[in-house]
């Protein structure tokens, strides 16, 4: 094998076929998963050390709502985002490894996931992201939401935490700590979330699987 990761992003086959079988039961059960080390740790480490190397001005204020109408608003969201793409050899290996997923869900859930976008994310001191849904009922877009964390040895007292707010009514809150290789799978309509005011710096990749939303008059490109 050449130097790059292998098409699953993990060197034992088996080993992700078992993590991405646990995603996809946890999604059909619940809604969502949180895993630990899905990706390999040579993969997770090439994607800490590289979002720790982009320059700050190539971090944008990230916008809130959608297209045209797309505003930055303060208010909800303080972090700044850095899209990713295949012209760098780390951003080729981060999104096979997401397409082996979206692969896997589709023959297992039969989600229909066409395409996935996904940006580095990244929280300073103060820095949060108020409660609110990655998608809504209807506009039928972005149907799975993903988020890996890129932090080692995140102390518990620095906040930070993703709130999934789950359940039938969307009562039970779940709390996930935002540490080196903990990976966060969501259906983007059905769990509303926030992140907690950081004490840190707290870098992440936020990502969404979509249907193919485009038709004859309006091309809709995953990013
Ligand atoms: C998002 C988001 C969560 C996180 O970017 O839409 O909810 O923990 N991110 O960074
Ligand atoms: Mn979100």
């Amino acid at each position: 094998m050449s130097s790059r990761e292998s098409f699953s992003g993990n060197s034992n086959k088996d080993e992700n076929g078992r993590q991405f079988e646990a995603i996809a039961q946890d999604i059909f059960e619940q809604g969502y998963s949180i895993q630990i080390n899905t990706l390999s740790s040579n993969l997770t480490n090439r994607l800490c050390d590289y979002v720790r190397k982009i320059p700050t001005a190539k971090f944008y204020k990230a916008g809130v709502g959608r297209n045209e109408e797309q505003m930055v608003n303060s208010l909800i969201r303080s972090d700044k985002i850095s899209w990713i793409n295949d012209e760098t050899e780390i951003g080729s290996d981060w999104l096979s490894w997401a397409g082996s997923l979206q692969s896997f869900l589709n023959q297992r859930l039969f989600l229909g996931l066409f395409s996935f976008e996904s940006h580095f994310a990244r929280f300073g001191v103060g820095d949060f992201y108020k409660k609110h849904q990655d998608s809504f009922k209807g506009q039928a877009n972005r149907i799975l939401s993903l988020v890996l964390y890129l932090n080692p040895g995140w102390p518990s007292d620095d906040g930070g935490e993703l709130v999934l707010y789950t359940g039938e009514n969307q009562e039970k809150r779940v709390s996930v700590t935002p540490s080196f290789g903990t990976l966060v799978v969501f259906l983007s309509e059905k769990i509303p979330h926030e992140v907690l005011l950081s004490h840190r710096e707290r870098f992440s990749i936020a990502g969404w699987f979509r249907l193919n939303s485009s038709s004859a008059d309006r091309i809709d490109p995953p990013a």
